[in-house]
């Protein structure tokens, strides 16, 4: 039987809604039966949230992303705190890190709350999605100085070396692989497919970003995630049964849910 967990999703998106309901419903369809919808900031965190409260197979992250912190003030970040220590639903503290593609926001305003997020991670024993892009040192060494080894969490839409896989590895850190592992220019992320354990990977779609070939550039939806671990499997050399299987019970254990 074909058991999926999307753990990266951004059903709140407002790409969806105009079919939000129907796009959830058909998920089943496709073997899909858990997600983590991620917060990307303050609102999304919160539609995130009364998303995974409505669907008992739903789950949410909670967190504000690189580029939104104009969002956090006293009012904001006091909400994020209790909700983070209160809600059963959020199983982890996301979407958060370093991004130095854009520059919405200064490196020191992203580090010191990427710092404060872990934080809080640590305070409600809650693991954290992190999303790091053109900041890989940056984004390791803040890791290390809060001690995200003992947190957990994973590392989503993986983009870095072999290297810096074997940083992340001794924090036992999972790795999150999407559509992006398609792609025809994909080679450095191949090679860190090729090289990370299967115990600490785990599917995402990140959709409605970032389709699977043949899709690519199309609405992204869980329901395509068969194809990323087609290609896993493909250059892993195992089946797509087994890949699926230990992403399974993978995210389970990232997110610290029963499977039963
Ligand atoms: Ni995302």
């Amino acid at each position: 039987m074909i058991r999926i967990f999307d753990t990266h999703v951004h059903y709140d998106d407002a790409a969806f809604d105009s079919d939000r309901e129907e796009v959830l419903a058909s998920l089943k369809d496709s073997g899909v039966l858990r997600v983590t919808d991620i917060g990307a900031g303050i609102a999304s965190s919160k539609t995130a949230l009364e998303l995974s409260r409505r669907y008992p197979w739903m789950y949410c992250a909670l967190g504000v992303i690189p580029g939104q912190c104009s969002e956090l003030n006293d009012e904001t970040w006091e909400w994020l705190q209790a909700a983070a220590a209160r809600e059963d639903k959020c199983v982890a503290i996301g979407e958060i890190g370093l991004d130095y593609h854009w520059d919405d926001d200064p490196a020191d305003v992203q580090k010191e709350w990427f710092s404060r997020q872990l934080r809080l991670a640590a305070e409600v024993s809650k693991p954290v999605v992190i999303h790091s892009r053109e900041a890989a040192r940056d984004t390791i060494d803040i890791m290390k100085a809060e001690h995200a080894g003992d947190i957990g969490g994973v590392m989503h839409c993986y983009s870095y070396t072999k290297e810096t896989a074997r940083e992340l590895l001794e924090m036992d850190f999972f790795f999150g692989i999407g559509g992006v592992v398609t792609f025809k220019n994909a080679r450095k992320l191949v090679e860190a497919v090729e090289y990370i354990p299967l115990s600490n990977l785990v599917l995402e779609t990140d959709c409605p970003y970032l389709a699977p070939v043949p899709h690519r550039g199309e609405r992204n939806t869980s329901a395509y995630l068969g194809l990323v671990a087609d290609r896993i499997a493909e250059i892993r050399k195992i089946s797509t049964e087994e890949v699926l299987e230990a992403a399974w019970h993978n995210a389970h254990r990232l997110y610290k849910i029963a499977e039963t």
